[in-house]
């Protein structure tokens, strides 16, 4: 963007950055909005944020007519780099089947088909649905390709998208290595994490019963701790199981899902900085009962919301469907759904420039055809992000025309 952006009249400015208490400076932290608010964008960046009656001017004006501006969604789980389609599976098990992570195989019988510009097009298409949605920093992972050279170009097209690159070579074990983990471990910590730690920032397991047990799981995340990866982890999805505690012990930056946890999952996750990443939506596509949030924010875990767009449990890509989930049927406040798909994913991906709008914030925000964040859940499926901008920047996607008239 050339010149400065200022977007006045906004109804309620979610800023995630509570007011200074007097001797101490303001930061990003609880959820905090500011009502008849405007903002001002600089250089990809927020530099002025406060009452609508005292916004300096600037070079543009965007006159948000009383709607609300958040801060983008930050999706920190999805798996976008696949082929095929399990619509069947999906189908089946909401007439009555079980959710098994041994489905995974039939999406990477299809990637490994796949060209790469499939996967490319396939990839961008969901990127798409997701800006389009609001989302302005994602986390994508590899895990469909479960070969050296499947794993590597998963990758690869994932960095072309994002910097939040996660490599799961061990999302279960490949079919070539049925009854033998222990060598398909090796690879994965050989030489798959080698063609792939250039291309990610992150790495991942899935610890689960029909997928990694703990030793396997630690093997896999300290291999990618000493290649320069940060671990993240799939944990207590399907079962309880040992992922929450070795997630905290590795200092993992999330253990996600953590839908069945113990005692000593919640107080081990409450005495670190492990952020639990709650994925609703691969409760409703599974129709497993939900994870306990309450529990969760009543021990003082940090907790963020993200989709885990993937084509087995959870096929979407909307972090406002995520949200109503999270209010409706796991509790949680408004207030707190948005905090934890916005500040929350900034956590889990440890990032300290997006997930809140002050000054200095990268200037990542949407701006719903509503008067409040609430919307979000308060009117589930219906398409209230109105503008999307990344970086300062208006995004395209076929979104609709700038704001106007909001009466
Ligand atoms: O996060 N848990 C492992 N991975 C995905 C499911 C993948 C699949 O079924 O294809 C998840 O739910
Ligand atoms: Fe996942």
């Amino acid at each position: 963007m050339a010149g400065s952006l200022l977007i006045t009249r906004i109804g309620e400015l979610v800023t995630n950055f509570p007011p200074a208490a007097d001797g101490e400076e303001g930061g990003p932290g609880a959820f905090a909005a500011i009502s008849d608010a405007a903002l001002v964008v600089e250089d990809e960046r927020v530099v002025w944020t406060g009452p609508s009656a005292r916004a300096p001017a600037a070079d543009a004006l965007v006159d948000a007519a009383g709607r609300a501006v958040l801060p983008g969604f930050v999706d920190s789980h999805a798996h976008l780099v696949f082929a095929g389609d399990r619509s069947a599976e999906f189908a089946a098990r909401m007439a009555g089947g079980s959710y098994a992570a041994g489905g995974i195989r039939s999406t990477v019988a299809a990637t490994r088909a796949a060209t790469d510009a499939e996967l490319r097009a396939g990839l961008h298409r969901l990127a798409g649905e997701m800006l389009r949605q609001g989302t302005t920093t994602f986390e994508c992972k590899s895990g469909y390709g479960l070969t050296v050279a499947d794993e590597r170009r998963s990758v690869a097209l994932a960095a072309e998208v994002t910097p939040e690159v996660t490599f799961l070579g061990a999302h279960v074990v490949a079919p070539e290595f049925d009854g033998d983990a222990g060598r398909y471990v090796e690879l994965v910590c050989g030489p798959m994490l080698e063609a792939c730690a250039p291309h990610s920032r992150w790495v991942d397991v899935f610890c689960e019963r029909g997928a990694f047990g703990a030793d396997e799981a630690r093997a896999v995340l300290t291999a990618g701790q000493a290649a320069g990866l940060i671990p993240r982890i799939h944990a207590s999805q399907l079962g309880p199981g040992p992922g929450v505690l070795l997630a905290v012990e590795l200092g993992a930056a999330s253990a996600d899902h953590c839908t069945f946890l113990t005692d000593p999952d919640v107080d081990a996750l409450a005495s670190s900085a492990t952020v639990a990443t709650l994925l609703p939506g691969a409760e409703f596509g599974t129709r497993q009962p939900y994870p306990d949030a309450r529990r969760l924010l009543g021990a003082g875990v940090t907790v963020a919301l993200a989709t885990d767009c993937n084509p087995g449990s959870s096929y979407t890509t909307s972090m406002p469907f995520c949200v109503a989930l999270a209010v409706r049927d796991m509790r949680m406040t408004t207030r707190e759904a948005v905090w934890a798909a916005t500040a929350g994913g900034a956590r889990a991906l440890r990032r300290t420039d997006v997930g809140y709008l002050a000054p200095g914030a990268r200037a990542d925000l949407i701006m719903l055809d509503a008067p409040s964040h609430a919307h979000l859940a308060y009117r589930p499926g219906v398409p209230l992000v109105r503008a999307v901008w990344k970086s300062g920047r208006r995004a395209g996607y076929g979104l609709a025309a700038p704001a106007a008239g909001y009466e």
